[in-house]
């Protein structure tokens, strides 16, 4: 919300009297004398007026889990058990999945309360390169790779995959970089050029990599420098 809006919210404010108040250097959003009024303002930051605080600053909580295999990444399901199970109790109210994994899969998933950063992460259009370790049913052919590069057509979603990059490891093994993040991507990748996935594996996304002293199952929280790897605008 406009910093001028969440100042004439107040009972007898007006946003005239907001903007003056603003343009006075009156104002501090996050500790910082702000004269924009029309600085879109997060829930995750404080203003202040004087000494009046108007809007208290709500905890930002940013999470990555290893996740383990036979895991549903959802908050609730009455047949399996879901990666909010591994979380720390008091935070599994907040939070919501930036990416879901397959069941099978295992790796780096990212959890947050924070909408509109997920949102960046995720939105096919930002083109964040997630890293994939995938085996194969099949060998991994140099045509698959020329494929991969060139984009898949998905017909369910009348689109073509962005170009996608492939490392092989062995002839059944790959680093696989993608750059949207569509409903079983990978596997419907693999499929579409006459191959199946037998495990996947989330190694990293954009600037955000799994640790690998990470254990299974277990998570913990971004560092600032992570969190600012995404990029909020264009
Ligand atoms: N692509 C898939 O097919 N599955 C995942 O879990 C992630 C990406």
């Amino acid at each position: 919300m406009k910093l001028s809006r969440i100042l004439s919210n107040q009972n007898g404010v007006s946003r005239q009297q907001a903007i003056r108040t603003i343009a006075a250097g009156q104002v501090c959003v996050d500790g910082e004398v702000c004269t924009d009024a029309a600085r879109e303002v997060s829930r995750f930051e404080s203003v202040v007026v004087g000494d009046q605080v108007i809007q208290h600053a709500v905890a930002a909580y940013y999470l990555m889990l290893n996740k383990p295999a036979g895991y549903l990444s959802a908050t609730k399901d009455n047949t399996h058990p879901t990666v909010m199970e591994l979380v720390p109790g008091e935070l599994r109210p907040h939070l919501h999945i930036a990416g879901r994994l397959d069941r099978a899969s295992t790796g780096l998933l990212i959890m947050t309360n924070d909408g509109n950063w997920s949102r960046r992460l995720t939105e096919p259009a930002v083109k964040i390169p997630k890293v994939y370790r995938v085996k194969t049913l099949q060998p991994i052919s140099k045509e698959t790779e020329q494929r991969f590069a060139e984009g898949i057509w998905f017909a369910w979603e009348g689109l073509t995959t962005s170009p996608a990059a492939i490392e092989q490891l062995a002839p059944c093994e790959a680093r696989v970089t993608i750059f949207e993040g569509r409903y079983h991507q990978v596997k419907r990748m693999f499929h579409a050029v006459g191959n199946r996935v037998t495990s996947l594996h989330r190694e990293c996304i954009g600037g955000i990599t799994l640790p690998a002293q990470l254990p299974q199952g277990a998570c913990q929280r971004l560092t600032p420098a992570q969190v600012a790897s995404v990029p909020l605008r264009d």
